[in-house]
């Protein structure tokens, strides 16, 4: 079996950034389930907030500000001393990228150019045309290579082995060969992005199947905030694929079926830039309310950008809107709808990236700082992925020495013994129901009741749809004989994190009797800071998962009444 100091899972950014901080000196290893410039970072298209006051109308920006706006956009819930460390840290986040050789989009000056985002108060989204996260993931994939770091690519991790509250390895589904294989480690690093598959409509690649947190879960491991859902205004109508707020940044205008701007409804001020939670629900309120197009969508009008601007600043989009829409941004109005994009809970850690097992840490989107608290501002994710990837990086090597304890390689064979079996019982029954089935019931029904609008009756509802769906899958079947690029193994085991992280979603949903950020209750339509001013907590008891809360910080801004 194979050793490292620290295995990082993820080869997104928040995984390669942990993986650069530590490879000068220590024996790093990265275990990705796709090629790392295949991972999810790759969509990200708009932007990366640092307050740099670059943007002529943004000269007088600062840290302060971006971490206050990052609070507010959170509807309070986000940690505030965490928030103001990943602000302050920000600008120094971007010339690291730029001196690695990042090539953002430049101000005629040469200075790095900003837009503004939702929520930003000022024109602070460094950005690379709209293909901002595909270029940072090449330039930090560049200093993968040239540190010589371990890839395991095409391997799927399928249990964390940790035992008395220690972290020991992990159990691989290699792709290439169709076989589980052992790593051991002394320190790991999760980085395996959100959940978003548990969503029919969603921004997100079918990698993000939430099988890290849902894993971390199931070993012990503490997670936090799963209600809180983010769903982004603008998708592509039936595909879903991401049209980046980058669009609003530039000047789009969003239409309904009257051609009115009708965010002056919502948010009078910020129109087309407020928040997403409020862009999202204004538009799904005109969908509901009729003034949709036909099908569901409101139109997203690019038209007086022009086309040079539209070309140079959003090629990617118009691309997409062409190839997959026949719909050339340029002489027509992109139709859009809302569509889930972004996991604001995961992983529960503390700043440092460290979880409640001391020598597991997690980073990126499958972790819970918190951040984003209730609702994440655009731009600020691919900011989270560098600043928590690199402080897991130097947390772990200010105590690689002190922390003595070995891994345990035997307990990592048992590991692998144990999902050998595993998979020989799934593959020896007779009829049981084919995963897929279960999954898009399972999507289904995580879009029609535990989506942007929320209710008593119908998270009810999920939660025991979602009861039985979990019964179902303890008969589930593989019906394909294992071995190489045997995906019904791989999607069949993550199924099993999929159902648990949706069910502790719609329950924290059901229990928060509030509306906060994304989490939107139709029948507690108000924010109620005196009970819910807190963070909620899952834990496995035995084979239960309890629900807990726990305080949020406060200590920086009072929180307010939030408007745009
Ligand atoms: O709209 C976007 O470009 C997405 C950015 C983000 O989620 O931060």
């Amino acid at each position: 079996m194979n050793k490292h100091d620290v295995i990082v899972v993820g080869g997104g950014l928040a995984g390669l950034r942990a993986a650069v901080g530590l490879c000068r000196q220590y024996n790093v290893a990265v275990v990705s389930k796709v090629h790392p410039v295949r991972s999810h970072s790759v969509a990200a298209q708009g932007g990366v907030n640092a307050a740099l006051g670059n943007a002529p109308e943004g000269r007088d920006d600062t840290p302060e500000r971006h971490a206050f706006d990052t609070v507010k956009g959170s509807d309070y819930l986000a940690d505030q001393s965490a928030v103001v460390e990943m602000c302050r840290m920000a600008p120094e986040m971007i010339y690291e990228f730029e001196h690695w050789g990042a090539p953002f989009s430049r101000l005629p000056d040469g200075r790095i150019a900003q837009r503004p985002f939702g929520g930003g108060g000022f024109p602070r989204t460094c950005y690379a045309a709209d293909r901002t996260g595909h270029l940072m993931l090449h330039t930090l994939y560049e200093q993968i290579v040239k540190h010589q770091v371990r890839v395991y690519d095409e391997r799927v991790v399928t249990r964390i082995v940790a035992d008395d509250g220690q972290y020991h390895g992990l159990v691989l589904w290699n792709l290439k060969t169709g076989r589980f294989e052992g790593l051991a480690s002394k320190f790991c690093v999760f980085a395996t992005g959100g959940y978003g598959r548990a969503y029919r409509n969603s921004t997100n690649a079918l990698i993000n199947t939430g099988s890290g947190i849902g894993m971390a879960l199931r070993a012990g491991i503490t997670l936090k905030d799963l209600e809180f859902v983010q769903f982004h205004p603008t998708t592509q109508f039936g595909t879903n694929i991401l049209i980046t707020e980058g669009a609003r940044g530039e000047g789009a205008h969003l239409l309904n079926n009257q051609g009115l701007r009708f965010m002056e409804r919502y948010a009078a001020s910020a129109m087309e830039l407020a928040p997403r939670d409020i862009v999202a629900r204004a538009i799904q309120t005109e969908i509901d309310q009729g003034r949709g197009f036909q099908g569901g969508y409101v139109q997203l009008d690019l038209r007086h950008l022009g086309k040079e601007r539209i070309c140079k600043r959003l090629p990617g989009i118009r691309q997409i809107s062409i190839d997959f829409g026949d719909v050339d941004p340029v002489d027509e109005p992109i139709p859009v709808q809302p569509g889930q994009h972004y996991s604001m809970g995961g992983i529960d850690t503390d700043v440092t990236g460290r979880t409640n097992v001391p020598n597991f840490y997690a980073a990126g989107e499958c972790a819970c700082v918190s951040v984003h608290g209730a609702n994440r501002l655009g731009g600020n994710s691919l900011l989270d992925t560098v600043v928590f990837g690199r402080l897991a990086a130097e947390a772990i090597a200010g105590r690689f020495s002190d922390f003595d304890r070995k891994p345990d390689a035997a307990l990592v064979e048992a590991g692998v013994r144990s999902q050998i079996e595993r998979v020989e019982r799934l593959s020896g029954r007779g009829d049981g129901v084919p995963h897929h089935e279960i999954r898009n019931r399972l999507q289904t029904l995580c879009t029609e009741k535990v989506g942007i609008f929320r209710n008593q009756e119908d998270l009810a509802e999920a939660v025991r749809q979602i009861g039985l769906l979990r019964r179902q899958y303890q008969d589930v079947t593989l019906k394909t004989a294992p071995g190489p690029f045997n995906f019904e193994i791989v999607n069949l085991l993550e199924l099993e994190s999929l159902l648990s992280l949706a069910e502790i979603t719609a329950r924290g949903a059901l229990a928060r009797q509030e509306s906060r950020g994304s989490h939107s209750r139709t029948d507690f339509p108000e924010r109620n800071d005196a009970e819910w001013l807190s963070h909620s907590i899952a834990r496995m008891e035995g084979d239960e998962v309890v629900l807990s809360y726990a305080d949020v910080d406060v200590s920086r801004y009072e929180p307010q009444q939030r408007t745009y």
